[in-house]
C-alpha cells in the first residue's frame, strides 16, 4: 500500500504537469500550521523564479486545476480533497476529504501490518548491542544499548530484513585475570593451580555469581592498590589468553554462570540475543589478519606498535592511525573488533552492521570501520552503522548514580522503577496485590524503555523517575493506560451487543466512518502516517519517531473519546464505524510498543 503521503503528492504532481510545470516542484509535506491545513505544498515558491510568475499566480492556477480534476483524482473513488486554498504569499494549503481517508484507513485495516511496504531486497543485517563485560555486574550504562538495541532489531526484522543480534560480550579482558588471580590467592590449592594436575577439572565452579560478583570489585580494587598483585593479574590475563589449562577451565566456570545470570537480566529486559559470541570467540582470526595487513603493506610498524594509517584527504579533524598491536605484542579492543567484522562476514555475511554503542565511542568505531574497508576485511558495499547513544544523567546533569554515589546497578534501578510502578498503581484503585506487582512489572517496563526510546538516541537524558512513571504526559504508562481505556471500551462493546462467538472476526468486518468532527478527523490523521513513520524509524535509526507517532495518536484518541459518546452513540453504524477507528487505533500502538519492546497489561 502507498503511503498517504505519496498519494497526495502523485496528485499534486499530475497538477503540476497539466499546468505544464516539473513536477519535481509538487512536494508536499505535513502542515506546519495545522490550524488551517493539514498538508501543504510550498512548489509554487521555488517555481517562481524558473517560470517568471509570481508565485501566488501559480498557486492560484494549481489550486484550480486540482478543483476542477477533483473527480477523476486518483483515489477514484472521490475527491482527494476537501479544500485545496492558495494562500499568500503562494502557499497550496490542502485538506483531505473525508471519504479518501475512510478509504485509506479501511485499507490499512484490513491488511495485518497495516499497508506497509516492507523491504523490495531484504538485507542480511546484523546489530551488535548489549556489549556487557562478563563477571562486572550490568549497571545503567549497559542499559541504553541493550534498549536501543533491541527496538532497532526488532524494526529491521519487521521491515523484512533477516536480522541477527549479537551480544558481542566483553569476555577477554584483564577482569578475567583479576578474578583468577584472586581465587589463586584464597584458594591456592584448588587444582586449577596445581600446575602438575592433568585429570579432569571439577565440573562445578568453585564459586556462585554472588561470590563472583563480589570477587571481582574486590580484586579490582586491590590492584589499584597494589602494583605487584595488578602485575599477577596482567600474567594470569597472557596466560589465559596464550592456553594456561587450568585458568581456561576457570574461564569456562565463570562464563556459564555469567551468561546464566546476563540471560535472567536482559530477559527482565525483554531483551534477546540471538548470538551470545564475545570477544574471546574472534582471537583465533588475530594472528592471520595481522600478518595479512603487513604482507599487503597496510600495517607498518611505528614506535614499536603496529598500526594501519586511516587519515582521509576530507578529513576536518586530527583521525590517528589504528592500532593493530601493541608494542609488547598484545592486541586491543580495535583488533578485537576488526578480527570480528571478519568473523562476522565468513559466518553470516551481513549486509549491514549496526553497533549500538555509547557514543564516547564514536573515534574507535571509525577507525575501525575505514581500517576494516581499507584492507579489505569486509567489502566496500557493506553498510556500517554507528548509533553512538548519549548518557543517562542523574537529576544533577551527572551520569546517573545510587544516592551513595556508586555505579547503579541495572537490577535494583529495575526494582526502583516497578516499586514506584506499584505505589501508583495502589494509589489509583485497590487492586488485587499479587496482579499489581505483575501489573507494575508490565508498566515498569514501558516506563523505563519510553523514557529512554523517546528521547534522540544521541542525545543525553534525565533519568527521571517520578517523570517515568506518571501516567500523564509523554510517558509509557500513559501510552499504556490509553491502550487499556480502548481495550475496556471494546470489550464493554462487546458485552452490550452481545457478540459471543470470534469477536475478531466481526470487529474486524466493521469499516470505519467518513469523520463528522475534528476530533474523529484528527485520530484518522495521524493513524494514516504509520507506514510513513515505521520506514523513517527504521532508515534514521530512529525510534524515538515511533514514540513521537504514538504520543500524537494516544492525545488525539484520548481527545476523540472525550469528545464523543462511543457506546451510547444512537446510530448503530456510527457506533460500529467508531469501534473499528478505536480497534485500528488498538491494534497499530500494539504494533508500535512491540517495535519499541514492551507490552501493555489488560487492566491497570
Ligand atoms: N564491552 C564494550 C564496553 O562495555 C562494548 C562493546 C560494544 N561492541 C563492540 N563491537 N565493540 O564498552
Amino acid at each position: 500500500m502507498k503511503k498517504i503521503i505519496d498519494l497526495i503528492t502523485e496528485t499534486m504532481e499530475a497538477a503540476f504537469e497539466k499546468a505544464g510545470y516539473e513536477s519535481k516542484y509538487a512536494r508536499v509535506t505535513l502542515s506546519n500550521r495545522p490550524d488551517l491545513c493539514e498538508y501543504q505544498c510550498n512548489g509554487a515558491m521555488a517555481l517562481a523564479k524558473a517560470a517568471k510568475k509570481p508565485p501566488m499566480e501559480i498557486a492560484e492556477q494549481i489550486a484550480d486545476i486540482l478543483k476542477s480534476s477533483q473527480d477523476e483524482s486518483i483515489s477514484s473513488k472521490g475527491p482527494v480533497f476537501s479544500d485545496i486554498s492558495a494562500v499568500r504569499p503562494g502557499f497550496i494549503n490542502l485538506k483531505l476529504s473525508g471519504t479518501f481517508l475512510k478509504d485509506y484507513l479501511d485499507e490499512m485495516n484490513r491488511s495485518e501490518n497495516f499497508g506497509l511496504e516492507t523491504m523490495e531486497k531484504p538485507k542480511r543485517i546484523l546489530v551488535d548491542y548489549g556489549g556487557p563485560n562478563v563477571a562486572k555486574p550490568l549497571h545503567v550504562g549497559h542499559l541504553r544499548a541493550a534498549i536501543i538495541g533491541e527496538s532497532i532489531k526488532r524494526l529491521a526484522k519487521y521491515m523484512g530484513n533477516e536480522v541477527i543480534g549479537d551480544i558481542h560480550m566483553g569476555d577477554w579482558g584483564l577482569q578475567m585475570g583479576l578474578i583468577i588471580t584472586e581465587l589463586k590467592h584464597r584458594e591456592p590449592s584448588l587444582p586449577y593451580f596445581d600446575e602438575s594436575f592433568d585429570g579432569e577439572y571439577p565440573k562445578e565452579a568453585p564459586f556462585t555469581i554472588s561470590e563472583l560478583e563480589e570477587i571481582y570489585p574486590c580484586a579490582s580494587a586491590k590492584s589499584k592498590e597494589d602494583e605487584t598483585f595488578r602485575e599477577e593479574a596482567l600474567k594470569a590475563t597472557f596466560e589465559l589468553q596464550n592456553g594456561n589449562r587450568g585458568y581456561r577451565a576457570i574461564w569456562d566456570h565463570i562464563m556459564r554462570i555469567s551468561r546464566e545470570d546476563l540471560k535472567k537480566n536482559y530477559d527482565n529486559l525483554d531483551v534477546h540475543f540471538e548470538w551470545w559470541k564475545g570477544e574471546s570467540d574472534v582471537q583465533k582470526y588475530i594472528p592471520d589478519m595481522v600478518q595479512k595487513m603487513k604482507d599487503d603493506g597496510y600495517a607498518y610498524e611505528s614506535e614499536g606498535a603496529i598500526v594501519v594509517d586511516v587519515k582521509e584527504d576530507s578529513d576536518t579533524k586530527e583521525i590517528p592511525p589504528c592500532m593493530i598491536l601493541k608494542s609488547d605484542g598484545a592486541s586491543l579492543y580495535t583488533t578485537t573488533d576488526l578480527a570480528t567484522l571478519k568473523e562476522r562476514r565468513e559466518s553470516f555475511d551481513p549486509d549491514q552492521v549496526i553497533y549500538v554503542v555509547d557514543k564516547r565511542q564514536e573515534m574507535h568505531f571509525v577507525q575501525v570501520f575505514r581500517c576494516a574497508r581499507k584492507t579489505g576485511i569486509v567489502d566496500k558495499d557493506i553498510k556500517l552503522d554507528f548509533l553512538g547513544f548519549g548518557t543517562m544523567n542523574g537529576k544533577d546533569g551527572k551520569p546517573f548514580k545510587t544516592r551513595e554515589g556508586g555505579v547503579m546497578r541495572l537490577e535494583n534501578l529495575i526494582s526502583d522503577i516497578n516499586d514506584e510502578m506499584y505505589k501508583k498503581i495502589m494509589e489509583n484503585h485497590e487492586e488485587d496485590p499479587e496482579t499489581a506487582v505483575a501489573t507494575a512489572k508490565t508498566v515498569g517496563l514501558a516506563a523505563l524503555k519510553y523514557g529512554d526510546l523517546s528521547n534522540q538516541a544521541t542525545k543525553d537524558y534525565i533519568f527521571d523517575i517520578d517523570k517515568f512513571t506518571s501516567f500523564e504526559g509523554n510517558t509509557g504508562p500513559y501510552i499504556l493506560y490509553t491502550m487499556v481505556r480502548i481495550k475496556s471500551i471494546l470489550s464493554r462493546y462487546i458485552a452490550d451487543e452481545g457478540i459471543k462467538e470470534d469477536e475478531k472476526a466481526v470487529l474486524s468486518g466493521y469499516g470505519l466512518n467518513v469523520c463528522d468532527n475534528d476530533a474523529e478527523k484528527k485520530l484518522m490523521l495521524e493513524l494514516s502516517k504509520y507506514s510513513a513513520v515505521i520506514e523513517a524509524s527504521f532508515e534514521e535509526l530512529a525510534p524515538h519517531k515511533i514514540c513521537g507517532y504514538i504520543y500524537d495518536t494516544a492525545d488525539a484518541f484520548n481527545h476523540f473519546y472525550h469528545e464523543n459518546k462511543i457506546l451510547s452513540e444512537e446510530d448503530k453504524e456510527k457506533r460500529s464505524g467508531w469501534i473499528a477507528l478505536i480497534r485500528l487505533t488498538l491494534r497499530i500502538l500494539e504494533q508500535c510498543i512491540e517495535l519499541l519492546g514492551f507490552s501493555a497489561p489488560e487492566r491497570m
